[in-house]
């Protein structure tokens, strides 16, 4: 049969992450691709979710989320942030951070509503976009700082730079920090920046922050706590990263009650209701002490020194990350400048899978030679794979 794949999802095919880990299994490669860690989060939370199995809740959970779960992530967002919110108006528990950003364009967005994304993007930044009907302007972060073009924001915000006919304010900002794939924090002058240019065009912000607790070099400040953004920004987060539970797709949506209330009009049509008993595990790991969540930021820390300084031993120039899961190299500095042909040849030559970066852009110029490598993995995996980059160097 023909492709029957609807128009709107013709040019994204299969992810990234999909192809490189279907390559890692094929290769036997050791998989520095995909963001999920190689050892399980907390047994304590794993622990309450298993008796939550065991004893209940295994019905419907609540639409909005259980309560428990609202609840704790109310006070996770006061305890951390100081940011006060009613659990019953002002939370959405959603399947994952992914659901949660593409309830929020699917609730709030009308057909034809433009969507700044910044790229480097994570994948579904675009995808959910036109999943909702909405068009996507980007504009660029570049190598090798990352940093903000404030002119570029303002001219996305005002009209579509790369189409003369559309001259609509866009309607939306996606904002990622700490950020996939570079690991930049955005600073306090970048995200007062940003505030201004998205109250001066009444844009309601999307924040995923899913790496919120992997901070490493810079503190990471919600837009949402800037002057005038509470009450135009959804913030959305998960436990998959900060508690090392990826497959379990436990996310949440915060903010004011009449935006929560137009994610959870469409969430409702897409899960109804996450999963009940999981749901229970996160709000325990939620309320976890400080010790928790500083000894995982501090182990990711070590695991991205460790991992940078064996990117760098193998000639790679490594555009040093600040948080997230994520170290990004330019291989120019290798003699390469094709960062796609890199990582398809790249089990083959060193038994190592990584990312091409340019999946992330659409100015395929400046993510060409850019490639991006996973440290949530263990010592002895990023040992072994910096190993194998370095002899693949010494060999080639
Ligand atoms: C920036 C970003 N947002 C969202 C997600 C997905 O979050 P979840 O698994 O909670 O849907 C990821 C996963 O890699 C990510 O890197």
């Amino acid at each position: 049969m023909s492709d029957v794949t609807a128009d709107r999802l013709q040019s994204f095919g299969t992810t990234i992450f999909t192809e490189m880990s279907a390559l890692a299994r094929r290769t036997g490669a050791i998989d520095l691709g995909q963001g999920f860690p190689d050892v399980d989060g907390p047994s304590e939370v794993i622990e309450v979710a298993a008796r939550a199995l065991r004893e209940g809740p295994n019905q419907y959970a609540p639409a909005r989320g259980a309560g428990e779960l609202r609840q704790a992530v109310a006070e996770h967002q006061r305890r951390f942030y100081g940011i006060e919110l009613d659990p019953e108006t002002q939370v959405q528990a959603t399947v994952g951070a992914t659901e949660g950003i593409a309830a929020a364009l699917l609730g709030l967005g009308n057909p034809g509503d433009a969507v700044i994304v910044f790229e480097p993007y994570y994948d579904c930044y675009a995808a959910g976009p036109a999943m909702a009907g909405l068009t996507r302007r980007t504009v660029s972060l570049r190598p090798p700082d990352f940093g903000l073009d404030v002119e570029a924001l303002r001219a996305a915000a005002m009209s579509d730079p790369a189409d003369s006919d559309d001259r609509r304010p866009a309607r939306f900002l996606i904002l990622n920090s700490p950020h996939n794939p570079t690991g930049k924090i955005f600073g306090r002058a970048e995200l007062e920046a940003i505030a201004a240019v998205c109250r001066e065009f009444d844009l309601i912000a999307i924040c995923d922050e899913v790496y919120e607790h992997l901070a490493f070099d810079a503190e990471h400040v919600p837009l949402a706590t800037l002057d005038g953004m509470a009450e135009r920004t959804l913030t959305v987060s998960s436990a998959g990263k900060t508690f090392a539970l990826t497959g379990w797709k436990v996310g949440w949506v915060t903010g004011p009650a009449p935006l929560v209330a137009a994610v959870a009009a469409a969430k409702q049509y897409l899960t109804f209701s996450g999963h009940g008993p999981l749901q229970q595990g996160i709000a325990h790991a939620l309320a976890m002490p400080d010790a928790y969540f500083d000894g995982a930021r501090d182990a990711l820390r070590g695991k991205r020194d460790r991992l940078c300084a064996g990117l760098s031993a193998a000639g790679l120039d490594v555009l040093r990350p600040q948080g997230g899961y994520f170290a990004t190299v330019d291989i120019r500095s290798i003699g390469e400048h094709d960062g796609r042909a890199f990582c398809r040849d790249l089990p083959e030559r060193a038994g190592v899978v990584a990312v091409p970066v340019v999946a992330f852009y659409d100015d395929e110029a400046v993510g060409l030679p850019l490639v991006r490598f996973a440290f949530c993995k263990r010592d002895e995996v990023i040992d072994e794979a910096a190993a194998r980059l370095a002899e693949m160097r010494g060999g080639s």
